[in-house]
């Protein structure tokens, strides 16, 4: 099928891509041009595990071309719709790139439309969307409006898009959801070869037909439901590290209830990313303006923004003064296999190290080129040994694999004081003690070489 996809962001790109990789005619646009210059020459503008090579084989299959975002709506009969939806002051999410493309569909396109919702969008836009058409079409545009919602996670975007857990399509005519199923049929009927795995997928992938209303309630709820499993899970460790208790055997156990499950029971200092925190908002924005008053979502939003503190808080018992000490971050990325920073937990954790005058050595993989020009006040180090070099803590901020098994020898030669604050219970306490240090998890007792004990889960 011929596709049309209007923004080349983490959503819109990765769709894009995909869509090629299953065998369709894709054109994409973005309407800003030096990215599309970019993606037309091979290269993807941020770090995504296998989206630069999958876009150059779709690029060299001629299956995936870059255009403007005229030529897109007036080429395809279904247009996907994946522009941003940031925060208003308010926490409503701005719908005005929606507007406008809706706006030059109504302008550019003859004929019939699937106009298909996959940016994250409030209750009711589709049907917004379909008025907006309604009003401004002179005629000659015959058109049906889905929402399609995705939920691909950063850092595993291709493999989430090319093996989803279901496919949500809202859609008030079998027309709309006939369209959809024909452009999915190659991941329901297993018939392509995944660029990742090199083989046909196996796997059954539910498609789910429901009203447009309902798929966008979907996507929301989801989003709000994974964000309360994690301030749940944060507010049980901080209970744990008062009384005594371990919260991975606390999670482990709740998990393994299937009506809990054990995903997103980890906790830390935090979630971040574009989606989390800003879908929360506007999802009780959204419920707001439906009289519904969410305020356990209010909830889950404050024990988020306290984690920092906890950490912080942490900190300064170790370490009496913060003014003067040189602390040693590990991680930026709001999450591993990404180099997103945008509402990371680390970036808020640093910049109040810094109003503390402390001297951060911070080391990402991916991230450090973003977080630059978000935290220029930093020494950013060449890798995870030379940010520790004379540190008085490490701070384990995002759980990269590359910081899974360090040198230890080697980092207790390279700090001043062998603490480690591990943000995300990465590391394996009893090995970490064994070279001296002292280790302060989350939702754990802290251990230090003269008081470790070994615990079987
Ligand atoms: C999320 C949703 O998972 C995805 O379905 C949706 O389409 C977009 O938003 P993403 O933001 O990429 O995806 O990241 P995700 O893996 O969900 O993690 C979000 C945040 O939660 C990260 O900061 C992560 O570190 C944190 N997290 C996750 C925890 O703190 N604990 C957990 O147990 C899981």
């Amino acid at each position: 099928m011929h596709i049309s996809i209007i923004g080349a962001g983490y959503v819109g790109l990765t769709t894009a891509v995909c869509l090629a990789e299953i065998g369709h005619e894709v054109l994409c646009t973005d309407s800003d041009q030096q990215k599309l210059d970019l993606l037309r020459k091979g290269g993807v503008p941020f770090y995504e595990p296998h989206l630069t090579a999958a876009l150059q084989q779709s690029h060299a299959t001629g299956r995936l071309r870059f255009t403007d975002t005229i030529d897109a709506i007036k080429s395809s009969e279904a247009v996907f719709i994946c522009v941003g939806t940031p925060p208003l002051e308010n926490g409503e999410a701005d719908l005005s790139a929606i507007e406008n493309v809706a706006q030059s569909i109504v302008e550019h396109a003859q004929g019939y439309r699937l106009i298909v919702d996959k940016s994250t969008v409030p209750v009711q836009t589709a049907q917004q969307l379909r008025k907006h058409l309604q009003h401004y079409n002179k005629g000659g545009l015959d058109y049906d409006v889905a929402s399609n919602p995705e939920f691909l996670r950063e850092g595993s975007a291709v493999e989430d898009s090319l093996h989803p857990d279901r496919i949500v399509v809202g859609a008030d005519g079998e027309r709309a959801v006939s369209i959809l199923r024909q452009i999915y049929a190659p991941i329901l009927e297993h018939a392509f070869v995944c660029p990742i795995h090199k083989k046909c997928p196996q796997r059954d992938v539910p498609f789910i037909v429901t009203d447009t209303n309902s798929a966008e309630l979907i996507k929301h709820a989801s989003n709000a439901f994974l964000a309360t499993k994690i301030s749940f899970i944060n507010m049980v460790a901080d209970l744990c590290e008062a009384a005594g208790a371990d919260v991975s055997m606390v999670a482990q156990g709740m998990g393994l209830d299937p009506r809990i499950g054990p995903a997103f029971l980890r906790p830390g200092i935090g979630f971040g990313g574009f989606c989390f925190p800003k879908d929360l908002q506007a999802f009780v924005r959204i419920a707001e303006n439906f009289g519904c008053d969410f305020s356990l979502l209010k909830e889950v939003e404050k024990i988020n923004v306290r984690r920092a503190d906890q950490v912080i808080s942490k900190l300064k018992k170790e370490l009496w003064v913060l003014s003067g000490k040189t602390v040693a971050v590990w991680g930026i990325a709001f999450k591993p296999d990404t180099d997103d920073v945008r509402f990371a937990p680390a970036l808020g954790i640093i910049r109040r190290l810094l109003a503390e005058r402390v001297t951060i050595r911070a080391y990402d993989p991916q991230a450090m080129e973003k977080a630059k020009s978000e935290i220029p006040d930093v020494t950013y180090c060449k890798d995870m040994y030379d940010a520790a070099n004379g540190a008085d803590a490490i701070l384990l901020l995002t759980e990269w694999n590359e910081f899974r098994n360090p040198d230890w020898t080697r980092v207790r030669e390279l700090v001043r004081r062998p603490l480690l604050l591990d943000g995300r219970n990465m590391f394996a306490v009893d090995e970490v003690v064994k070279y001296g240090f002292e280790h302060i998890g989350v939702g754990r007792k802290p251990t230090s070489p003269s008081t470790a004990v070994t615990i079987t889960a």
